[in-house]
């Protein structure tokens, strides 16, 4: 596996790969890596020439500083995983190199920032839709796979792709869980063994909101959502939103017609999970 750190080295082995005609599947990343990142990267090997990973823990996205300083970071374990992985190249910059100048540039998502991870993390989208299209300059992927486990974030990137033409495709893929439901996620690392016991409820909830979808109100859903994760004392509940699938804006009503999303946001002690399931 090939590793680059500057702008300047990946966009000339990009631009090669691309004048010799190989195609290019892309997974961005902040690292950490866990299987459901692997997986992504599997998926982009198996259906392009070959998969680029990129690692980059990107202050803009941190709309908390405390949350930026304590993401895991441990580039030699993940350059290990990636090693056994089918990645053919990491890329893998400094913040110097993202950013010789603060970022100037604010995006707008207008209704799709106002809900959920928009309006809980005000900036966030903005950090994001900047990372991402400086990566898709950088790398110049044929495709690229993002997890439905950030499904608003999909939502924008969609959005950030049919706005400014970006010429590639987008994959979502699938989430990836724990053998007991938990998503996966790289901040699951900062739960304590009993804080990561508690954490599988917030899958628990989605899938208890998903049978009572069936046969009562958002309302009632809402109710029941919330009273079920209350006996957990490390949880607290930041929003459980019942959505549409690719507006993401908040349902009042189930209708048989519609692609519901039942997303969840939760503080486990310190550290904040979100999860969702599509019904
Ligand atoms: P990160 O949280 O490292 O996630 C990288 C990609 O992996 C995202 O597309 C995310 O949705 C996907 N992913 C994470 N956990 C997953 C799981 N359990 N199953 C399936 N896919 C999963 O998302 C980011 O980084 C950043 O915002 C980024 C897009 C790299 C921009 O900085």
């Amino acid at each position: 596996m090939q590793i680059i750190t500057s702008l300047r080295d990946i966009k000339e082995q990009t631009e090669k790969l691309r004048s010799s005609g190989k195609t290019i599947g892309f997974v961005p990343t902040m690292g950490a890596l866990h299987q459901g990142h692997l997986t992504l990267l599997e998926t982009a090997a198996e259906q392009n020439d070959l998969s680029i990973c990129s690692i980059f823990v990107n202050p803009t996205q941190f709309n908390n500083a405390e949350d930026f300083k304590l993401y895991p970071r441990i580039l030699e374990n993940d350059i290990e995983a990636l090693k056994k992985s089918r990645c053919a190249m990491l890329f893998a910059p400094s913040v110097a190199d993202m950013y010789p100048e603060t970022l100037q540039l604010k995006f707008d998502f207008g209704e799709l920032e106002t809900v959920m991870e928009g309006k809980f993390r005000p900036g966030h989208f903005t950090g994001v839709a900047a990372i991402v299209s400086k990566l898709f300059h950088a790398v110049r992927p044929h495709k690229a796979y993002f997890g439905q486990k950030d499904l608003q974030q999909y939502a924008v990137i969609n959005r950030l792709v049919t706005d400014l033409s970006f010429d590639l495709e987008l994959v979502c893929h699938p989430i990836i869980r724990e053998a007991d439901g938990l998503a996966m996620s790289s901040r699951n690392r900062r739960l304590s063994e009993e804080q990561r016991e508690q954490a599988t409820q917030l899958y628990k909830a989605l899938q208890l909101a998903s049978g009572l979808s069936k046969a009562h109100t958002v309302a009632e859903v809402k109710e029941a959502v919330s009273k079920h994760l209350q006996p957990f004392a490390a949880i607290k509940l930041e929003y459980f939103e019942v959505a549409d699938v690719n507006s993401l804006q908040p349902l009042a009503e189930f209708d048989a017609s519609d692609r519901v999303a039942l997303c969840i946001a939760a503080y486990v002690g310190e550290v904040r999970l979100i999860d969702n399931v599509i019904i």
